[in-house]
């Protein structure tokens, strides 16, 4: 029995095999077990005789388990070991990147086209009070361009009955920059902005680069300059073939909106031919009602402002179709018109 159970033990393949023969020798019917209880009914001197050696058969047997066991079990580490080991040769996964935001990219272009010609940066809350974003800008108190805005209100202050707004344009870090700054004034904001429309060339939020100018002696000449040559270094060319037609906003006065002649037929953007005409932007000089508004002499000091869509030159400058995808998040759209860091 003892020489069958080793040498069974001893070849056993696998821990489960292992155990079946611990089941077999030593569980409750097993072959050894059944010695064991055998010593009860012995006499005293046959159990003397015998015990010993039942017991040393036991104690082999349970050895030789464990001894096999531990065999299998690190036989077992081994081949893991040798079948999971780390290839550090092979060359890694390749990670996804993000780019950016073709907005962003058009946005940092404007900032540095206008940095260069001397312009800070300035910046305003999205969430505005009313007095910034159209009292101070000279619209009249109900007056319907506040509607013409298509304005999100936000809930009334339980306290105040105030109504704050998310700003309609940019035009209140003029308000802004003019309260806390000293004449000469020059600055950009870039930002974000709200209204509430949704079409092709429309999102609820979209972005504007606003700017301003105050200084003494400042006119309309000075304001195509600046438009005409940001708009030359935005879109690469030499010059551009521009046109300023009257407009009205309530806060500049003249006020115009900028044309740029170009040919969009063929899909992409061809500047300075063909016969119709794209605007751009909004501008005018600064109304003496929002100098005095922010505190400003308008005898002493004049001023010129303009305000573009970012969204608007991005999809012009990189033959973006459709506004709304480009605040859909969708990673293959991202990837097709991002930029690399
Ligand atoms: N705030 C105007 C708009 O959003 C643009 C503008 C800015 C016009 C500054 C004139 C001067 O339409």
């Amino acid at each position: 029995l003892e020489l069958d159970l080793i040498n069974a033990i001893g070849s056993a393949e696998t821990a489960a095999a292992v155990e079946d023969l611990r089941v077999a020798a030593l569980g409750k019917s097993g072959s050894i077990s059944g010695l064991l209880k055998g010593m009860g009914a012995m006499s005293p001197d046959e159990r003397r005789e015998k015990g010993p050696m039942i017991n040393g058969l036991r104690d082999r047997v349970q050895s030789a388990l464990a001894a096999r066991k531990g065999e299998l079990e690190a036989a077992e580490l081994d081949a893991r070991l040798k079948a999971e080991h780390v290839d550090l040769t092979l060359p890694p996964r390749p990670r996804r990147q993000g780019s950016v935001h073709p907005t962003m990219q058009v946005m940092d272009e404007m900032i540095a086209i206008f940095a260069d010609m001397g312009f800070a940066v300035a910046e305003g809350p999205d969430v505005e009070d009313d007095f910034h974003n159209f009292t101070a800008l000279n619209f009249p108190p109900k007056h319907p361009a506040r509607e013409m805005h298509d304005t999100f209100f936000l809930k009334p202050d339980p306290e105040t009955g105030e109504r704050k707004v998310l700003r309609t344009h940019t035009s209140p870090v003029q308000v802004r920059t003019m309260q806390t700054q000293k004449p000469p004034i020059r600055i950009i904001a870039p930002g974000r902005t709200f209204r509430k429309d949704s079409d092709a060339t429309h999102t609820p939020m979209f972005h504007q680069v606003e700017g301003l100018v105050i200084d003494k002696g400042i006119h309309m000449g000075h304001l195509k300059w600046t438009l005409e040559t940001f708009v030359a270094r935005f879109f690469e060319v030499d010059g551009v073939d521009a046109r300023f037609r009257p407009h009205h906003f309530p806060f500049t006065e003249p006020s115009a909106e900028m044309d740029i002649r170009c040919d969009r037929s063929g899909g992409e953007l061809k500047l300075n031919t063909g016969d119709s005409w794209m605007e751009i932007l909004g501008c005018g000089m600064v109304h003496p009602n929002v100098l005095r508004n922010c505190g400003i002499d308008p005898d002493e000091y004049q001023g010129f402002a303009f305000g573009m869509g970012v969204d608007r030159l991005a999809m012009l400058k990189y033959g973006i179709p459709d506004l709304r995808p480009m605040f859909d998040a969708d990673t293959r759209w991202l990837a097709h018109y991002g930029f690399s860091a």
